[in-house]
């Protein structure tokens, strides 16, 4: 359908109609359609009608072949206008094939296989009739007691920017309209939710714009600028003003300074939840508000249908800002063929065979390699088939690793890490016992544990949180593993022998109590439906851990927020000559988190060359050429994130301590070496000063290379702008 085809569409619809399609609700409100869409009890209580339901624009949470053509094809059958539904889900990190979720990914540093991901989940979701995915969350986190953290990739701008751009290149492909296996990719929180206060989930956050234009808006840009079709508004405040009321965030800067004239739609709730934020007295103020802010589909509340006639009929909102708002929602209808094709990829057969294909699984095993991190290993690993593996532990025989968003996952047919250590290892070599629960621990269950400890060579011990330990409100004061487990942990440690612990969790520990007793740490996250057999290839050598943290873990939860790039302030604690008490410092902890930015441990080592510069002084046309040879000391192949930072030493503002602006990921064979090169230029230099201008400024920088935020080689450098 053209679009002066849609604009006659549009102008044949009835206020109402325009206004329902601005609604969205729940697949539950549909599962009747094949009946004819009776009244239900939420719905009733909710005063949404069968016409608005007719009229609605989008469906929440509806996935299944069979399911969603049968819905879509009795609203067709009531719509006046044979207006198509949009069905909307949350496609976060796999549909049935569970991948990682992306604090993992992002510790993979893969891009290729960060877009398989997205790609591969996009044709599971797509076959099963979604048509757009409330993914990727490019919310930047710095602080682990918010359970979403397992949501982002990280606490870096520019590595949160590429991951999203990836994600977004996986979900959408180069042609929405014919390629029926792909989603439109909807960005997500705007802006800033993961600077909530506290760690609290749905809490306040506040601001400069300057910061958030620093660190905290580049991802979704990243998204926009790669094709994003949609964005979500974020719970929080910023400045005081909600954001699904926020006109400044949301029509000033996403839309008019930005140029995104893509569908905003509120996160669950968050229209109706002006009225609790103190911003709207009413449901009618809350849709005006939302309405002005160029909020297009209310999500799960209903005021824009209950008010918006109201507020038409008095004046207080132009008809235009309604039209505005459906046409955007028309148009990407259109750009999903949905008018010619309103199945769009729905297929009840070729479902059968996509879903959960051995093809799509080796992708997420694949990608669950790349994405654990080796945080210690005092000689222990890699085990070896001949050895007596006690395995114990709460995730040692458990299908809960697919994580908080797994969608369609099932964890009953995810990869357990017990079936596939058995299989790995010669007969007979590993026994199972459970140790304790996730927060609950017996003597009996420590009995049952002493005794399989006893009778091996290296116990493995298999930790972590459940799933709804992170996630969406999922936040936890005290971000150290569970008491039960490091009881668990504290005693198997007394029998003397070698201990492997794997981590399953959604958020970076405090490692206390673990990181003593432990001989070799493997962090998992939360794999997906591979994990068990991801893991086993990594413990026994199959594979080489090539995962590198991308958020800090902080020595403990007081040290939060911890972050690597931070401010040096004017009393650094390390500077020469610095006072022993009057500087920025704990009295009772370092200031450095206990493992930061970019580290993770490998089965090998390599070494670093002292970097090699094309030249000392950079201007506007002339970049410098950064070289570094790198070595693989060891005896086996690895993999190696080699990390670009730099330092501005003197702002118009202060500056970080680094930023990243690049990287490469390599791998080297024993003993080879590999010269890699960045080019650094001036633009990756430029900076948001205190009036909001974005600029470099000339003067002293240093650069840094190494295998993570800390272990840097350094070189001094000027940018002139002459
Ligand atoms: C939730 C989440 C959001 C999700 C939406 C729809 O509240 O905040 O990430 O996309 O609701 O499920």
């Amino acid at each position: 359908m053209k679009d002066q085809q849609l604009t006659s569409l549009l102008n044949q619809m009835t206020l109402e109609e325009k206004i329902a399609q601005l609604q969205q609700l729940a697949a539950n409100f549909y599962e009747g359609a094949e009946e004819g869409g009776q009244i239900t009890g939420p719905m009733a209580s909710m005063g949404i009608t069968d016409h608005m339901i007719e009229n609605s624009g989008s469906v929440l949470g509806l996935s299944g072949a069979e399911q969603v053509i049968a819905v879509q094809e009795a609203h067709l059958r009531k719509n006046r206008l044979g207006i198509p539904l949009l069905m909307m889900a949350d496609i976060v990190h796999g549909f049935k094939t569970i991948f990682p979720v992306p604090l993992a990914i992002g510790c993979s540093w893969d891009m290729e296989r960060a877009e398989l991901s997205a790609e591969i989940a996009a044709k599971e979701a797509a076959v099963s009739g979604v048509h757009v995915t409330f993914a990727p969350m490019a919310d930047l986190v710095r602080d682990p007691r918010w359970g979403r953290v397992m949501e982002s990739t990280g606490e870096d701008p520019y590595l949160n920017g590429r991951f999203a751009r990836a994600f977004v290149r996986g979900f959408q492909g180069n042609d929405l309209t014919d390629d029926v296996s792909r989603l439109a990719a909807c960005v997500k929180h705007f802006a800033a939710y993961g600077l909530s206060e506290g760690g609290r989930d749905y809490n306040t956050v506040d601001l400069s714009e300057r910061q958030l234009r620093e660190y905290y808006l580049p991802a979704y840009r990243a998204a926009l600028d790669e094709g994003a079709e949609m964005v979500m508004t974020s719970f929080n405040t910023i400045d005081g003003i909600p954001i699904s009321g926020n006109v400044k965030l949301l029509r000033q800067l996403l839309r008019e300074e930005w140029g995104f004239d893509g569908v905003l739609i509120s996160d669950w709730g968050a229209v109706k939840e002006l009225i609790p934020h103190g911003v709207a007295e009413d449901e009618a103020e809350a849709a005006l508000k939302a309405i002005k802010a160029s909020v297009d589909i209310e999500m799960m509340t209903e005021c824009y249908v209950h008010q918006l006639p109201a507020l038409v009929a008095d004046g207080q909102v132009d008809e235009s800002i309604i039209d505005e708002a459906v046409l955007r929602i028309l148009k990407l209808k259109q750009r999903l063929g949905l008018f010619e094709n309103p199945l769009r990829g729905a297929d009840i057969e070729k479902e059968r065979e996509v879903i959960f294909c051995e093809a799509h699984r080796t992708a997420a095993r694949e990608l669950a390699v790349k994405s654990c991190v080796l945080l210690k290993n005092d000689q222990v690993l890699p085990l070896t088939t001949e050895q007596r593996i006690a395995l114990i532990g709460p995730f040692a025989n458990n299908g809960d690793i697919l994580g908080p968003w797994s969608w369609l996952g099932s964890t009953e047919e995810a990869s357990r890490l017990a079936p596939a250590l058995e299989a790995r290892a010669a007969a007979g070599k590993v026994t199972v016992a459970e140790g304790s629960g996730i927060e609950s621990f017996t003597e009996e269950q420590w009995l049952e544990a002493k005794a399989v400890a006893l009778e091996a060579d290296v116990i493995v011990l298999a930790l972590g949180e459940h799933s709804d330990m992170s996630g969406e409100a999922g936040s936890r004061s005290d971000i150290c593993l569970p008491e039960a487990q490091r009881e668990l942990l504290q005693r198997m440690k007394t029998l003397g022998k070698p201990i492997v612990v794997v981590l399953f969790n959604g958020r970076p520990l405090d490692l206390s109590g673990v990181i003593e007793n432990a001989d070799a740490i493997l962090e998992a996250w939360f794999p997906g439906s591979e994990g068990g057999a991801a893991i086993t290839s990594l413990l026994y050598g199959d594979e080489n851990p090539s995962g590198r943290l991308t958020m800090s873990f902080p020595v403990s939860v007081g040290q939060i927020p911890v972050y690597y790039n931070h401010f040096n302030t004017g009393r650094p604690l390390h500077a020469p000559g610095a006072d022993k008490r009057y500087v920025s410092q704990y009295l009772d902890i370092p200031n450095e988190p206990f493992l930061p930015f970019g580290f993770g441990l490998s089965y090998t080592t390599f070494s670093y060359s002292e970097p090699n510069l094309s030249g000392e002084i950079m201007t506007k046309d002339q970049p410098i050429k950064v070289t570094v040879t790198v070595t693989n000391t060891g005896n086996v192949q690895g993999e190696e994130v080699v990390q670009l930072y730099i330092r501005d030493i003197s702002g118009e503002v202060v500056r970080p301590m680094k930023e990243l602006k690049d990287f490469a990921k390599i791998s080297l064979s024993p003993g080879e070496c590999k010269e890699v090169s960045f080019t650094l230029t001036e633009a990756q230099l430029r900076y948001y000063h205190s009036d909001l201008s974005f600029s470099s400024d000339p003067g002293q920088f240093k650069l840094f290379v190494g295998p993570n935020s800390q272990e840097v080689k350094e070189r001094d450098f000027r940018l002139t702008l002459a």
